[in-house]
């Protein structure tokens, strides 16, 4: 049996993009800090009323376009979140009913900026069951309502800050530069050529580093939701950005070098190392001590900033769009995030 391969990707960005100088309107940071630590430029961010969701729709519609596919050929959504439209339900619900196939089964994976390599996984199960042939994997972040300014006037010039919300903004910093939203799909289906396809998996999950970088609202309080908790900032992020920087480029050199191993493939034989974009300086040292040239390892974050479960479908339909990723590639995806998880996965596309 051949192992999974893409057949079809999508991408939508919205809005317009917002610059780093736009952001030191409203925080204490400059252009240069987030260019030199992260290779940022700029960020999109999801228009106030939208969702995860509604981001994933036209992304999912150029994925099924481009496989020559359409809605009713989707057998299975996986929905790559960790900013849903809602507590509950799940956004995959949401965008089967909004591309029109309501009751085809889907899943939300809450493994944040490693959901992608664990959805190669699940799809890779899915795939070996009757009746599935196409499954829709997308990962969306509409990251902008967890943004610590309150006033997005200021941050477009219209309206000067408070002193308030500068020195707010100004504590959250380190994560508000890097985030931003979007949404790319893939379409998946069980290659028909042999020696293609998914080839090898390396998977980590390990909640001894959960509060490196965590929401801390939750089921743990009673009642969950108070106006205290939001003043508090218990509905933003905390991220130890060094931990999170350390524990990223340690562990992504070991497990590419597992799931290559597990493969039976060099490094040298790799053609792209398709990394999540959480920060450019972490991919840059990650490759160095891998010995892999820059060359293999594509960057957009300069663009769109880290959009978490969402940048590596967005990177891959870039690279499928302008040619760079071809038939018979060999592909090597990794991606480290909160939980911690992490992990890569090996395909020949
Ligand atoms: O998506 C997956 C999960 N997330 C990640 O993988 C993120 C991993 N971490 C990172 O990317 C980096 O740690 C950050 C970009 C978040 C921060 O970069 P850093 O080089 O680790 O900076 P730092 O937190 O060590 O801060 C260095 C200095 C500090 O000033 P002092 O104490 O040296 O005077 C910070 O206060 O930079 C200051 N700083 C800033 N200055 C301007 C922190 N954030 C900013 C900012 N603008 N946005």
């Amino acid at each position: 049996m051949s192992g999974i391969t893409i057949v079809g990707s999508g991408r939508y960005l919205p809005g317009k993009p917002y610059t780093n100088q736009d952001l030191a309107r409203v925080m204490d940071t400059s252009d240069e800090w987030i260019r030199q630590r992260t290779g940022i430029e700029q960020r999109h961010y999801c228009p106030e009323g939208q969702g995860a969701s509604d981001l994933a729709v036209p992304a999912a519609r150029l994925a099924l376009e481009s496989a020559g596919r359409t809605e009713a050929d989707i057998d299975y959504i996986i929905f790559n979140t960790m900013t849903p439209d809602h507590i509950l339900p799940g956004s995959g619900p949401l965008l089967g009913a909004k591309l029109g196939c309501p009751g085809t089964p889907a899943l939300d994976v809450r493994s944040q900026c490693a959901a992608m390599i664990y959805s190669f996984q699940l799809a890779d199960a899915l795939l070996k069951t009757d009746g599935i042939r196409s499954i829709l994997i997308v990962g969306a972040e509409a990251h902008a309502g967890f943004m610590p300014w309150r006033n997005w006037n200021a941050l477009d010039g219209l309206e000067p800050v408070s002193a308030d919300d500068y020195q707010r903004s100004t504590l959250h910093r380190g994560f508000a530069v890097i985030f931003g939203d979007g949404a790319g799909a893939l379409l998946v289906e069980r290659s028909s050529t042999p020696g293609t396809g998914l080839l090898s998996l390396d998977l980590h999950s390990d909640g001894r580093y959960s509060d490196e970088l965590r929401i801390p609202a939750g089921f743990r309080r009673r009642p969950y939701a108070t106006s205290e908790l939001v003043e508090d900032a218990e509905f933003i992020p905390r991220m130890n950005g060094r931990e999170v920087f350390r524990h990223a480029v340690s562990k992504l050199p070991q497990t590419v070098r597992a799931a290559c191993e597990r493969a039976g493939v060099g490094l040298d034989e790799v053609d792209w190392f398709i990394a999540h974009q959480a920060n450019d300086r972490i991919n840059r040292v990650v490759r160095e001590r891998l010995g892999v040239p820059p060359e293999k390892v594509p960057s957009n974050i300069r663009s769109y900033g880290n959009t978490s479960g969402a940048t590596i479908p967005i990177l891959v339909d870039e690279m499928r769009r302008d040619g760079r990723l071809r038939a018979g590639q060999l592909v090597c995806f990794l991606a480290l995030g909160a939980g911690l998880h992490w992990g890569a996965a090996v395909m020949r596309i």
